[in-house]
């Protein structure tokens, strides 16, 4: 067993005696010892039911974001903060519908999160949004209007380089341009490196 199935064992030990519920995990995959790491929020629906992170109109997205910046998602390492789909029953369909997770969800993955990047231990780490960002940045009153596009250096060999997730460029085409812009610095860092 590697240190990775060795953390995965981990976190389904303490998730089944956990009270977050009897959802499908889904953990990170990708290159080992990649240059990035991608960490999103959370899985959603498609991610859930496929047991993969970033599949469907998220992996669609993502493959965009890997076309700007001249990368194959085989070549980097991708994860979430919060390894189940946070949900909600819908009022108006009683379907279970996303929602962002919780300060309890978030906690209870993040010790899980920091052992997964020593073990993948990759060069650059690209937060998508908020959630990711507060938690590598370990400052809860970072906001991501405030940093994104610009790498920060964690230790003496790794990067944070904070992004917008595509999903909010979705909602709010105002940011279109400066997500482009964000990711020409980012492709621009990744060549430099
Ligand atoms: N899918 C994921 O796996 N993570 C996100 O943050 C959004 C969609």
């Amino acid at each position: 067993m590697n240190r990775q199935e060795e953390l995965q064992k981990k976190i389904i030990k303490k998730f089944e005696s956990a009270v977050l519920g009897q959802k499908r995990l889904v953990f990170g995959e990708g290159a080992q010892a990649p240059q990035l790491m991608m960490i999103g929020e959370a899985p959603g629906g498609e991610e859930e039911k496929l047991g993969r992170p970033f599949v469907g109109k998220a992996g669609k997205n993502l493959s965009s974001f890997l076309e700007v910046i001249g990368l194959r998602r085989e070549e980097i390492y991708i994860s979430n903060v919060v390894k189940l789909r946070p949900t909600k029953e819908s009022p108006k369909t009683g379907k279970a519908v996303n929602r962002p997770p919780s300060g309890e969800e978030i906690a209870f993955f993040l010790p899980f999160l920091m052992e997964e990047i020593q073990i993948i231990s990759p060069k650059v780490i690209v937060t998508l949004g908020n959630v990711p960002l507060k938690a590598v940045w370990g400052e809860k009153s970072i906001t991501i209007g405030d940093v994104h596009g610009r790498p920060y250096p964690l230790t003496e060999e790794r990067f944070l380089f904070p992004l917008y997730h595509p999903a909010a460029v979705i909602y709010n085409r105002a940011l279109a341009e400066t997500y482009q812009e964000d990711l020409q610095s980012l492709k621009k860092f990744l060549y430099e490196q």
